[in-house]
């Protein structure tokens, strides 16, 4: 039997997930949305893509999450998003309410799913989605780390024109602002960037891709970045999906690890068919652990004003 992966918000970036989802034939999928007709309309045009494609896949629509039931992962994106001059953190009183409404049917529906989370401010609406859900926290996960190294991984590949397959990145922290790109633990085939690209160019590439989510939302005007956020929330799907054991920095709920206890934050994260399998505690210097330590303050007080 195929596996089913549901997508809550039939969106840029839901809709956007589904399609590489069906695109890479990793399972069948269910589209929903509270808006009549769209995740219907998305899902039947996807799906009649499919012979073309040459993938064996179904794709449905629904506004009803009856049509959800038994999701082995249910990946979240409902949620406003950001308008020029937003920064994430202005979502959070509006995508909590969404985030709470959603996770309570999904979880109704598929008891045993694992959970992903795309929805922003990413880290909080993670742990409201913990909170809410009630399941371990090997089953509901923050996509956002894959997002951020891609972006890094695409700056490094064309400063030093090489392939996008050769540049590994690891960024850590919070989905925001005080994201910590690490450069020392980046790397082309093996080597750091850091004997590659001098400290004020990399300060400059780093820099982007903290604002990489802006520079896109300045650009659409209307809405964000979503085949990006896509792709990396699939990458996860399929490393779960596939038990790949593959490490990706990802949100995660940490007891102790990097000494914080009680948040979520992006950490390196191994992901299986258990979900999140492992956290991959690396060593810090003293400049990145304070800024990992100050991305979690970020996080805890958005957590607070939403008290999850
Ligand atoms: C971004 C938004 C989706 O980083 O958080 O593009």
């Amino acid at each position: 039997m195929r596996k089913k992966v549901s997508i809550v918000g039939a969106g840029n970036v839901g809709a956007t997930a589904a399609h590489w989802i069906a695109a890479k034939e990793l399972a069948d999928v269910v589209l929903v949305d509270v808006v009549e007709g769209v995740p219907q309309g998305k899902a039947l045009d996807l799906l009649e893509a499919m012979p073309i494609a040459k993938c064996d896949v179904h794709v449905a629509g629904a506004n009803d999450y009856a049509a959800t039931a038994n999701s082995d992962i249910v990946v979240i994106t409902a949620g406003i998003p950001r308008k020029p001059g937003m920064s994430r953190d202005d979502l959070l009183q509006t995508n909590f309410k969404i985030m709470s409404d959603v996770v309570q049917k999904v979880v109704a529906q598929s008891p045993e799913s694992i959970l992903i989370i795309v929805s922003n401010p990413l880290d909080a609406m993670a742990q409201a989605a913990y909170r809410q859900a009630g399941f371990n926290r090997e089953r509901v996960i923050g996509m956002a780390g894959v997002l951020d190294s891609a972006r890094f991984r695409t700056f490094i590949a064309a400063e030093l024109n090489v392939s996008v397959e050769n540049v590994t990145a690891f960024v850590l922290g919070g989905h925001g602002d005080t994201m910590v790109p690490l450069a020392r633990y980046s790397t082309v085939a093996g080597i750091p960037i850091t004997e590659l690209i001098a400290p004020a160019r990399l300060e400059e590439l780093v820099q982007r891709t903290r604002d990489g989510g802006a520079e896109i939302v300045k650009y659409l005007k209307t809405g964000s970045a979503y085949y990006a956020p896509s792709a990396a929330a699939v990458e996860m799907v399929e490393g779960i999906l596939k038990d790949k054991k593959k490490i990706l920095p990802c949100a995660a709920f940490l007891q102790g690890e990097y000494g914080i206890d009680g948040f979520y934050i992006g950490v390196p994260c191994k992901l299986g068919a258990a979900g999140l399998e492992q956290i991959i505690e690396i060593k810090l210097t003293p400049e990145e652990d304070a800024a990992l330590k100050k991305s979690a303050a970020a996080v805890k007080e958005l957590c607070a004003v939403i008290g999850v």
